[in-house]
């Protein structure tokens, strides 16, 4: 069952500090902007926070991912000296944070177009049926959790996912159970293209360019 967006649910943690290695993250963060400016690192303070949240939950008994808890929007707005409703502004703008726990691997399936027409549907049913899970749901162990969004800009090698950081392409639905399978397992994934086209590039190979896709070693 997906947890909803709550900021005053069960699940919500008391406290929230960044330990010292996303301390130190934070810091160079902050100095990356002009003095009295540091506000604008609210985004990239929102993302360690979820990182640090996913390293605590994939080492738990039960795992998970990476979300934002109520007690980091605050910690961050302390730190960058703000009101904590303008971190919740900036947090619930932006689907990337996740404000309510999702499991260890955040499957993101692109229903757009290009890769609706390359057989996204097939993609979402094959991760329904295997998972035993709808969109939006996560899994009991706390390992998946379902996801469709828009275009992710892999259109070319569509149909594709993305799975916390990394993108899946070119996938059929044998390929997509293979890589749940493996992610279950701990066993080692590739990314990026499951046939092997390397680039960005019709699936029959280079039309243009031959010699630069030559000296790219693609063809
Ligand atoms: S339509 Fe799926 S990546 Fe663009």
């Amino acid at each position: 069952m997906r947890k909803p967006f709550d900021l005053n649910a069960d699940y919500q943690p008391k406290d929230f500090k960044f330990r010292p290695a996303f301390k130190k993250k934070s810091a160079e963060i902050i100095a990356n902007y002009p003095k009295g400016k540091q506000q604008s690192a609210v985004m990239g303070l929102l993302d360690l926070a979820q990182r640090q949240v996913a390293e605590d939950g994939a080492k738990a008994d039960k795992p998970y991912g990476g979300w934002i808890p109520k007690a980091a929007m605050d910690h961050i707005a302390e730190v960058l000296d703000m009101p904590p409703m303008k971190v919740y502004e900036v947090a619930t703008f932006y689907s990337m944070y996740n404000l309510a726990p999702v499991g260890k691997y955040l499957v993101q399936i692109c229903g757009t177009s290009p890769c609706w027409l390359c057989g996204a549907g097939k993609i979402k049913k094959v991760c329904e049926d295997h998972l035993g899970i709808k969109l939006w749901d996560s899994t009991d162990d706390g390992l998946f959790t379902l996801m469709e969004v828009e275009c992710l800009g892999a259109c070319v090698n569509a149909p594709m996912v993305q799975i916390n950081d990394d993108y899946y392409e070119d996938l059929n639905e044998e390929l997509m159970i293979k890589i749940l399978d493996d992610l279950k397992a701990g066993r080692k994934v590739s990314v990026g293209s499951q046939t092997g086209r390397k680039a960005s590039m019709a699936a029959s190979g280079p039309t243009t360019l031959m010699d630069e896709a030559k000296k790219a070693k693609v063809v």
